[in-house]
């Protein structure tokens, strides 16, 4: 009886610790959150720009679409992928389509493929249509970028070929270029394949919510809107000049005649880039390509003219791949540990800054943002134009959340952090390098020598949504909204 309740007694204080413990760890936490949450905000509101007499201007090129936004387990059904999953360049087949999709899916990787089968194409767009969730809603990088300058007080130029009911969802006050007057424009679309974390395709399983996009462009890929913004760049005389929407050259048949149609337009955006003064910055948007010899043509016509670059985790792997070996990475890590994303950064970073040397670019590489799902992490040179660094982490940071749960309010009960309170900065020598996110001061921030540069990092955890809307556009909100606080007038 005795040794019966003490027996009783012990387990309930075990029960009792146990469930201490447990609320415990809740409770912190649920503070760390919450102080992660309030301190963002405070260097979001405390270094409000635009608000000034001067009124901050960007140039954005090049492109537009029309997105259609499909349940990807929903439009494909995963007992008719005969095989294995596989990457294919480009996409000529259903079968191809089947094995590329779960290739990503399986990675919870995003990607962005050319399919060159148009009545495929057309097929697959109509079923999408059919089904109920599907959404249409503008696209392409340029857009999504301009709309966000502009909800944020800049003066917008926008270079796309768009029809005028796509220009009806943009605010008014973007100036759009590109339409000859009375030429009549068929949008391209581009399918946006979303799945959430822990879908299941098979027996496959995604291991983080993401998006495949598929599309079968006819104006984007020719750059059509090029000739028209360089008509109106001067007298805009814009502070900003945002290059984006070149993936859609990816495995584009450019080749007639013997003439390497690509390269030529290629050569137009450095050209197009260079007729601007020096003190007007120019950001290069990353994307997900997968054609080495448009990779090549990157890194010589168009990385070396830039200031500034801004890619997910996906690209920078492949793009400090390809400076560094001449090599695609077609899947990396989607959730890659701070330490090796600051290494491939550091990497990237010499990488280009020599190609800035050998071209003789009177440009230099002085900023990198890249965006990931656990964490916003910046790379500016000090004493270059950029300014504001760690607010800049601050507010991708709130803006990855907002985006992806469709909500201005970030609502704890749907956020999340993925991050620990440290990180080693290298992989190098993990135990002597290590950062701490104070509780009042979420983006960690320090400085480096680089390439004989003193560069800043700052890294923000992101407040994740735990229920997410959107995952196509994020990157595209996100790079603007680092890019709003970082230019000075
Ligand atoms: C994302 O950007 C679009 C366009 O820039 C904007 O309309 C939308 O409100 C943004 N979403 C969030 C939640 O910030
Ligand atoms: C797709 O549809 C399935 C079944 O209705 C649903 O469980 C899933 O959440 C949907 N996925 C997305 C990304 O909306
Ligand atoms: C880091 O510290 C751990 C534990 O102290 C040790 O086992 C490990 O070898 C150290 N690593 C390096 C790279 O110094």
């Amino acid at each position: 009886m005795a040794s019966g309740s003490v027996k009783l007694g012990t387990i309930l204080s075990f029960c009792v610790v146990f469930y201490a413990m447990y609320y415990r760890k809740n409770e912190l936490g649920d503070v760390r959150l919450s102080s992660v949450k309030d301190h963002l905000l405070f260097l979001e509101n405390d270094n409000r720009v635009g608000m000034g007499s001067l009124q901050p201007r960007v140039a954005l090129g090049y492109g537009a679409c029309q997105d259609l936004f499909v349940n990807a387990t929903s439009l494909l059904d995963y007992r008719d992928l005969k095989g294995n999953p596989e990457h294919f360049n480009e996409i000529t087949s259903m079968e191809e389509f089947l094995k590329s999709f779960a290739y990503f899916f399986k990675h919870g990787a995003a990607a962005e493929r050319f399919m060159s089968n148009s009545e495929l194409y057309d097929q697959l767009v109509a079923k999408a249509i059919d089904l109920d969730d599907t959404k249409w809603a503008i696209g392409g990088n340029a857009p999504l970028m301009a709309r966000r300058f502009f909800t944020e007080g800049w003066k917008v130029l926008l270079a796309a070929k768009m029809s005028d009911k796509l220009k009806g969802e943009l605010p008014q006050g973007i100036n759009i270029v590109g339409v000859d007057m009375n030429e009549h424009v068929r949008d391209d679309v581009h399918m946006i394949l979303e799945y959430k974390a822990d879908a299941q395709f098979g027996v496959y399983k995604a291991p983080r919510a993401n998006r495949y996009i598929m599309h079968n462009d006819e104006n984007n890929p020719l750059l059509s809107s090029l000739e028209k913004l360089g008509e109106n760049l001067h007298n805009f005389n814009p502070h900003l000049l945002v290059i984006s929407g070149l993936q859609m050259m990816d495995n584009f048949p450019f080749k007639q005649n013997g003439k390497d149609l690509r390269a030529e337009r290629l050569d137009l955006v450095k050209e197009q880039i260079l007729s601007l003064p020096e003190h007007t910055l120019a950001h290069f948007e990353m994307a997900s390509y997968v054609d080495l010899e448009l990779l090549l043509h990157l890194t010589t016509k168009v990385l070396p003219y830039v200031d500034s670059v801004g890619m997910n985790e996906q690209e920078l792997s492949n793009l400090n791949s390809v400076l560094e070996q001449g090599k695609v990475v077609v899947v990396a890590d989607s959730n890659p540990r701070i330490a090796t994303a600051l290494d491939q950064m550091r990497s990237v970073f010499r990488l280009i800054r020599h190609k800035n040397k050998q071209h003789g670019s009177k440009r230099q590489l002085t900023r990198i943002h890249v965006h990931t799902l656990a964490y916003q992490a910046i790379l500016t040179v000090k004493n270059s134009d950029w300014k504001r660094t760690e607010a800049a982490a601050a507010k991708a940071s709130l803006t990855a959340y907002r985006y992806v749960c469709d909500s201005k309010n970030i609502e704890l009960e749907r956020a999340k952090l993925l991050l620990d309170d440290s990180f080693s900065t290298t992989t190098d020598n993990d135990n002597n390098s290590r950062v701490f996110f104070e509780p009042t001061k979420p983006v960690a921030c320090w400085n480096e020598v680089l390439e004989g540069e003193d560069v800043e990092f700052c890294v923000a955890p992101v407040l994740i949504c735990t229920e997410a809307q959107l995952t196509a556009g994020a990157g595209d909100n996100i790079s603007a909204a680092g890019l709003v606080l970082q230019v000075e007038l």
